[in-house]
Formats: structure tokens, sequence, C-alpha cells
């Protein structure tokens, strides 16, 4: 799917019907400025709920709330006009019940416009997703590392390694029968995410998974360099821009004390009593 030739925002369907063409682009954003930056480029955005740690210093991803993520969706929403918006549903907010997943999913997308959820999870969460989309929720599901399982998987490790092989194949055929409409692979060996998406007939989106992926995401923040308290291995930073952001600062900071601001010639000159 071409950023350029798209007309309107694609919808989920059009997301499953790129299988096997040219690969998917998105990235995750949380402002409307940085949903302005990528609208062109990316064929789906996701409000991830990485937003916790990225924007709101939080130590993980666990600590993230609906209300956020409506808030966030809210302002993304207003950034974008060509690329399809994927919400992340945070922590505690679907893995109940499937009731309970379709009452937060449909809060989400009535309150921010989002064409689909996201949720993580594999075998377990199949009769959720299948629940959802027979009500008209789409979802994107996200196997391998999920976030939210931070404390039961013991950190932020390569899955599905070794014995875990086979069940994290059976989680992709569970979600894709379940009828999600892609999937993430966070964190999963090459060789295993190219079996997956030879396997499987939906959309494997990668993030430290495969070149081979039918797309790929990236948290925004980390490949713009603006996210510096850990950088995975995967991540390529294309700009630096904390470091550019924090040698401004500093500038401005060494202007303002020695009064070489240069504002203050032109603005204040212009302002002074004749
Ligand atoms: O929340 C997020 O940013 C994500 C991506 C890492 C896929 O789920």
């Amino acid at each position: 799917m071409s950023a350029t030739a798209k007309k309107r925002a694609p919808m989920p369907d059009d997301i499953r019907a790129a299988k096997g063409g040219t690969p998917l682009v998105s990235l995750t954003a949380y402002t409307t400025p940085m949903a302005q930056m990528m609208d062109d480029h990316c064929d789906f955005v996701l409000v991830g709920d990485s937003v916790g740690m990225v924007l709101h210093g939080l130590p993980s991803t666990l600590g993230v709330t609906m209300d956020m993520m409506v808030m966030h969706g809210q302002a993304v929403a207003r950034g974008l006009s060509r690329a399809m918006m994927v919400i992340d549903m945070p922590f505690g907010s679907y893995e109940e019940s499937p009731e309970q997943a379709f009452r937060n999913g449909a809060r989400l997308m009535a309150e921010t416009g989002a064409a689909a959820v996201k949720l993580e999870g594999g075998v377990e969460m199949a009769p959720t997703i299948a629940f959802l989309v027979k009500r008209g929720i789409p979802v994107m599901a996200h196997i391998g590392l999920t976030p939210q399982s931070i404390n039961t998987l013991g950190g932020y490790k390569v899955q599905g390694r070794g014995d875990a092989r086979g069940a994290l194949i059976a989680d992709a055929e569970a979600v894709a029968e379940a009828g999600a409409f892609a999937v993430v692979l966070e964190k999963v060996p090459q060789g295993l995410a190219d079996e997956i998406t030879a396997q499987v007939a939906i959309p494997t989106i990668g993030i430290g998974a495969s070149a081979g992926c039918d797309g790929q995401i990236l948290v925004v923040d980390d490949m713009l360099g603006l996210f510096t308290a850990f950088k995975a291995k995967f991540v390529k930073r294309y700009a630096h821009l904390g470091e550019d952001g924090a040698a401004a600062i500093a500038a401005y900071a060494e202007e303002v004390r020695a009064r070489t601001f240069p504002a203050s010639e032109h603005v204040f000159a212009d302002e002074a009593p004749k």
C-alpha cells in the first residue's frame, strides 16, 4: 500500500488485504503534532500504551488508564486524515471478560474515532477477540513480548525461543482464526517471525522481529531519539532530538543569562517608548 496514492484513510480490511504486498508502515503517536508529521507516511498510526513510559515517565505500561488513552487518542485523531488510527487497550481494561473488553473497546472507539483497538495476548485472548470482532470492533492482536505481562514474563526478553516456539505459532494462528485483522510480533526471533508470516493469513507487524514481516512499527520517541531512558537493540535512531533539544535548551539558558538572548534586540526595541 503506497502512502502517496491513498485517497482516504485505510480501514482494517484494507490493512488485512495488504498481506504479502508492499510492507505496511506504522509508528506510535500520542499528540497532534506528531500525528500530523507521520500522517502522509504511515498506513496506520498506533496510540500505544507506551505513552505511559515515553510521555508520562511511568516505569512500565501497567499504570496507563482508559482516561489517558482517550485523551491521547483524541489528540492523535486531530492530526490524522490519511492514516488509519489504532488504539491500545490498556492493562486491566479487557482481560477480565469479553464483556469488559467490549465496553472499554467501544468507549475507546466512540470517544476517539479510532478504527480499531489493539490488545495483547494469544490463545487466551482468542475468545475475546472473536467476541469483539463479531460486535463491530476490529482488533489488532499483539503477541511475543507483551509489555503488559512484564511481571509474569520476567523482563523485556526475546520470546518464542526453544520450547516456547510452538506456543507462539499457536498464538498467531489463534488470533488470526478469531478474526484479528493483523498481529504485532514483538521481540520474536527472525526465523520464527518469518515462519509465522508465511503461515498466518493476516499481516504480521514486526517490532524487533524480522524485515520479512508484512509491516513494521516503532515507538516514535525511540526512533527520533526522544526517549533515552533505555534503547532496545532493535531500535534504529533516525534522529537525535533528545540530545539536540537538550543542547538547544542549554544554548538558550546561556544566552538569557549573558543578556545576549537575540529576541530582546528586536522585540523590546520596537516596543520602547518613542
Ligand atoms: O504501546 C506500544 O507502543 C506498542 C508498540 C510497541 C507495538 O504496543
